[in-house]
């Protein structure tokens, strides 16, 4: 069976899972923070290679302090609580995004769970935080852009693939899967570049409600796939 090598994730439906029960939205957050777990291990189990979360998008900023306070605070507690355990399980930690925006302490201990868990192998799981998929492509044009100024890339050698590796995640197997949960169908401005060949994967579960049959079923949706890469059906059979 084919197992996607890089999965995404856009984290949808904590706060309709929390007003269903009458409960303040940051509780549907702390309980997506289980679902978090719980795909992290059983990606871990099943052999991706990448998992990449949408955590907290650029546009987030406009939600009621309230709930940018919790959210912030629960990223600051899962620091302090998850970290340990990612790292016993061999999983390599990687926040993508803006991250100047964030408090100096967060911003910190976000680099610092980078750097102690840089050597491990078993799964990359890259949060993204503070992350839009248009400013990820602005700001690979503005580095390539400052190289030219200074000489050091010319102009006509600027083509999708010298672009794309100055995206995020450049460096790890492209987006196989990407998996909406909470019932909407949008892309949302996550990883924009990255996903032009994924298989797109929508699911009703809100994202506490996520479990490892939920994405046993995401993922043998995905085996199911033919991917074509613009060919057709035939050449695809034919080349195997
Ligand atoms: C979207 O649901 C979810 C978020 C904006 C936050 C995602 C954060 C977590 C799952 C917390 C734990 C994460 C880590 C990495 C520790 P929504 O609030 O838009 O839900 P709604 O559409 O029902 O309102």
């Amino acid at each position: 069976m084919s197992i996607p090598r890089h999965i995404a994730i856009v984290m949808d439906g904590n706060g309709r899972w929390a007003q269903r029960r009458h409960l303040p939205r940051k509780l549907g957050h702390r309980e997506g923070q289980k679902a978090v777990r719980a795909t992290v291990e059983h990606c871990r189990q099943r052999g991706v290679e990448s998992l990449t979360l949408f955590a907290f998008s650029s546009e987030n900023w406009s939600r009621p302090d309230e709930e940018v306070g919790a959210l912030m605070q629960l990223f600051v507690k899962a620091l302090d609580s998850e970290v340990d355990e990612l790292h016993r399980n061999g999983v390599r930690l990687n926040f993508v995004g803006d991250l100047e925006r964030f408090d100096a302490e967060l911003a910190t201990r976000m680099r610092a769970a980078m750097a102690r868990t840089a050597g491990n192998t078993a799964l990359r799981l890259n949060i993204a935080v503070n992350y839009g998929g248009r400013w990820d492509i602005s700001q690979a044009a503005r580095t390539l852009a400052a190289a030219a100024l200074r000489g050091e890339v010319a102009i006509e050698a600027i083509d999708e693939d010298l672009l794309g590796r100055h995206t995020c995640l450049a460096e790890q197997a492209p987006v196989d899967l990407f998996i909406r949960t909470g019932g909407e169908v949008r892309v949302s401005n996550f990883l924009l570049w990255q996903i032009a060949y994924a298989e797109l994967y929508f699911s009703p579960v809100l994202w506490p409600d996520f479990d490892a049959a939920a994405l046993d079923a995401a993922i043998d949706t995905f085996a199911r796939r033919e991917r074509r890469y613009g060919q057709t059906s035939a050449q695809v059979r034919a080349t195997g």
